[in-house]
């Protein structure tokens, strides 16, 4: 009683009774399971960037969308399963979602070098990381560790932004996952490459909040580049670049065209142009000074993949990020 050693044999049992989910994440979880993570990932990724430059793009926008539903859990991945898995790729704001034919890429290059051991959600996570890098953008340590949930939650999504919301819906969606202001605006700088279809801003164009008029917080300019853009014919759905400057570029772009009035949806146009806004002063830092933006972006990226889910939920290594595993070996996070 009271000795040393007893109380490092309860210190011990304490870190042995941490479930999964409550254990820290850490940059050193592969160290020994899988040391050769990142050069694998980053190979798949190099590869796909070469056939389509929206690839970094579509990989952190995924790991986006896992995140904020049920926190980091590779949920959006799972595929409807009729009874079973109520997919989230069916919830309104995944609508279009693309990137999972490469993210089976990375798990297939994954598995067969380190089999049964690197989960779907860190997969998510570490090839944004490396998406941002492979653009010019910052590098960091990815903490890592997540495992894959045996559930999805369509319902969730609707914890996710939508294009036409206010700075207040934005703030409210954001601080209900912990994230503040500032993270809001680092993470928005994510919209500093890929694209959008054109119905997510072609409101902005004419008849914005049925006014019957342009947005006044859209450059005319840019408002006729966006039409022509729009009113091209194409097989697919038109879409426009997020950044007209450096489209493909992981850089500060983005806030210099808040401050131009060339922000693409409206709600990355609000993170300025909202009265008396506490995100503006964010916005004009991060469009002065690059470092200070990837500094936040990086402190933000981790605060993101932090999000864990609510606990009780089952959870796994998945094999195929599109399904449970068959066999029910799994714990509960
Ligand atoms: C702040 C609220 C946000 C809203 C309202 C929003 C909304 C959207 C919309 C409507 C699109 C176009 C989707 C399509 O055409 O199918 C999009 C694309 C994208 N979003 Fe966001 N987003 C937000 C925040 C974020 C964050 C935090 C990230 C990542 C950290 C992110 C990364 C991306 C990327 C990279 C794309 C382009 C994807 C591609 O080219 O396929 N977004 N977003
Ligand atoms: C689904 O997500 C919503 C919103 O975050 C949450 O309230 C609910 O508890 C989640 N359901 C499950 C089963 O995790
Ligand atoms: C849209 O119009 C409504 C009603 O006139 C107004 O309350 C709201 O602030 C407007 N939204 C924007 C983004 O201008």
């Amino acid at each position: 009683m009271g000795s040393p050693k007893m109380a490092a044999i309860i210190v011990v049992a304490a870190l042995l009774m941490l479930s999964p989910s409550q254990a820290q994440l850490s940059p050193f979880f592969y160290a020994t399971t899988c040391p050769q993570l990142p050069f694998l990932v980053l190979n798949v990724v190099a590869q796909a960037l070469e056939t389509d430059d929206r690839a970094a793009a579509k990989l952190i926008r995924l790991h986006f969308h896992d995140c904020f539903v049920n926190g980091c859990d590779g949920s959006i991945l799972l595929v409807d399963v009729p009874g079973v898995i109520d997919s989230e790729l069916n919830g309104p704001p995944n609508e279009g979602i693309q990137g999972m034919d490469i993210v089976d890429n990375i798990k297939a290059t994954v598995e067969s070098a380190c089999p049964g051991v690197v989960s779907c959600a860190d997969i998510l996570a570490i090839s944004s990381q490396i998406s941002v890098f492979l653009s010019g953008g910052p590098i960091w340590v990815v903490p890592m560790g997540r495992k894959d949930s045996r559930i999805a939650n369509r319902t969730g999504t609707s914890n996710l932004p939508g294009p036409s919301e206010t700075l207040v819906g934005l703030k409210r969606k954001f601080r209900d996952q912990g994230l503040d202001s500032t993270d809001l605006v680092a993470l928005s700088g994510a919209h500093t490459f890929g694209k959008s279809r054109c119905m997510f801003f072609s409101d902005r164009l004419d008849n914005f909040n049925q006014t019957g008029r342009p947005d006044p917080t859209l450059d005319p300019i840019y408002r006729e580049q966006l039409r022509t853009v729009c009113a091209t014919q194409q097989t697919q759905q038109p879409r426009a670049n997020f950044d007209p400057v450096t489209p493909t570029r992981f850089d500060k772009a983005y806030y210099n065209n808040l401050v131009s009035l060339r922000g693409l949806l409206q709600s990355d146009q609000e993170l300025f142009s909202t009265p008396r806004a506490d995100t503006t002063a964010i916005v004009r830092n991060f469009a002065a000074n690059e470092r200070a933006f990837f500094k936040q972006f990086v402190k933000s990226m981790i605060k993101m993949g932090n999000l864990k889910p609510p606990p009780g939920i089952a959870s796994e290594v998945r094999l195929d990020c599109k399904r449970v595993n068959p066999v029910r070996a799994y714990d509960v996070m």
